[in-house]
């Protein structure tokens, strides 16, 4: 394995130390929640205990002390992604709300009847339904963009279907239900060669390897923070500042307004426009220490050591008779998806639960994918840089008891 200290990182996760059901936990459901570092929660403690006042309307000093602190959080996430300024950066309450602002700001203003909305069939929910509803109230279209077996977009039919008429590209960057990691860079470069923005959903992406959207060109960049090490509440809808300033604000009320009387109200410029009412303080200030936590170790190392062990739970399923892992990319990141034969994954779940290791089982909201697979659900192990070889060998063993349970 590389040169990464596992153990001596296990020791910032506080939850990681703990027995379930008797048995020293097993945490491998990364892709729903990842676990929180002692460092993220000393510092949302802190804020709660030392620093709590609402932030962008006090001129007292807890006020400004709270503002300067959510407003050095935007800094660290703007550097962490590589945007191009810190308004950029618009905090919402994770990825779900990050795909919807677009969605009916974006969608409401350029999308019109017998347009079309590009979305890959291995879309999670939160990049599908708020593109269906949009196109709905608008007589837009939502087309499909098709996966083949291995669960890999077909890029040729992508570029098949982009035409005039297409006003968004929605995709994930890495599939939360399969773990592939797609071409978005490629996927981008084609859409804009037809005038076309891309959205891009990289809940699953940014807690496993580095990302630059400038360089990928992304138009649109969601993510949440409970995925990567921060407290649930925090997230960020990324957007080119060109595409930012021509939408219209998709909540209103206050901290957003430039003006307002009862003639008509006029927006203040971004960020705020697209952040009414008061934010999830405490969990924005968390996603921050997050970035630190993360930018302190060597993210590149940890990354290749998370492939490794995925490469490694991949090699021990595939061995066990009567396992089938759904999702066989090439490109994969953190995920692995398999079903047993004859057993129902939720019984999988349960049953791996009594041993103390923790994975998802069912659809991972992403029906489509299992329809596509022919399958009700599956199980996910989904892995952060803090699993051991170890841990993949007792979720090997476990399984192997599930088989035999059944049997
Ligand atoms: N989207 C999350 C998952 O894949 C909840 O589990």
């Amino acid at each position: 394995m590389s040169n990464w200290d596992v153990e001596k990182i296990r020791k910032d996760f506080p939850v990681l130390s703990q027995s379930v059901n008797g048995k020293p936990l097993v945490y491998l459901d990364n892709g729903a929640s990842s676990q929180v570092p002692q460092s993220v929660i000393d510092r949302t403690s802190k804020y709660l205990s030392e620093e709590h006042s609402n932030i962008h309307r006090g001129v007292h000093y807890l006020s400004q002390h709270a503002t300067n602190a959510y407003e050095a959080a935007r800094e660290k996430v703007k550097r962490f992604i590589n945007a191009k300024e810190a308004k950029e950066c618009i905090f919402v309450r994770g990825c779900t709300e990050g795909v919807n602002l677009v969605a009916y700001s974006y969608g409401r203003k350029f999308i019109g009847e017998g347009d079309e909305i590009l979305v890959s069939q291995m879309e999670h929910h939160s990049n599908i339904i708020p593109w269906q509803v949009v196109a709905e109230e608008v007589g837009a279209r939502v087309v499909m963009i098709p996966m083949n077996e291995r669960g890999e977009l077909i890029i040729d039919e992508y570029e098949n279907l982009l035409n005039e008429r297409t006003k968004m590209v929605a995709i994930s960057h890495v599939s939360n239900s399969l773990g592939t990691v797609n071409p978005v860079k490629q996927i981008i470069a084609t859409a804009h060669k037809f005038g076309v923005p891309v959205l891009v959903d990289a809940a699953q992406s940014v807690p496993h390897f580095p990302v630059d959207v400038q360089d990928l060109d992304a138009d649109f960049f969601v993510f949440s923070g409970h995925k990567m090490f921060a407290p649930t509440g925090s997230g960020v809808m990324y957007g080119k500042r060109e595409w930012l300033e021509r939408m219209p604000p998709y909540q209103t009320g206050g901290g957003m307004i430039r003006n307002v009387s009862f003639e008509g109200t006029t927006f203040a410029p971004i960020p705020d426009k697209f952040e009414a009412g008061t934010p999830a303080i405490a969990a924005g200030i968390g996603l921050g220490a997050a970035i630190d936590y993360i930018n302190a170790l060597d993210f590149n190392a940890a990354a290749a050591y998370e492939h490794e062990l995925l490469d490694y739970a991949t090699e021990r399923l595939a061995d066990i008779p009567g396992v089938k892992i759904v999702g066989t990319a090439a490109n994969k990141a953190s995920v692995l998806s398999f079903t047993i034969e004859g057993i129902h994954p939720h019984d999988i779940g349960t049953i791996l639960d009594q041993q103390g290791i923790a994975i998802r089982a069912g659809h991972h909201c992403a029906q489509p994918v299992m329809q596509f697979f022919d399958v009700p659900a599956t199980a996910r192990a989904s892995f952060a840089f803090y699993n051991t070889r170890e841990e993949v060998d007792k979720l090997a063993d476990a399984i192997q008891k599930v088989i035999e349970v059944f049997a």
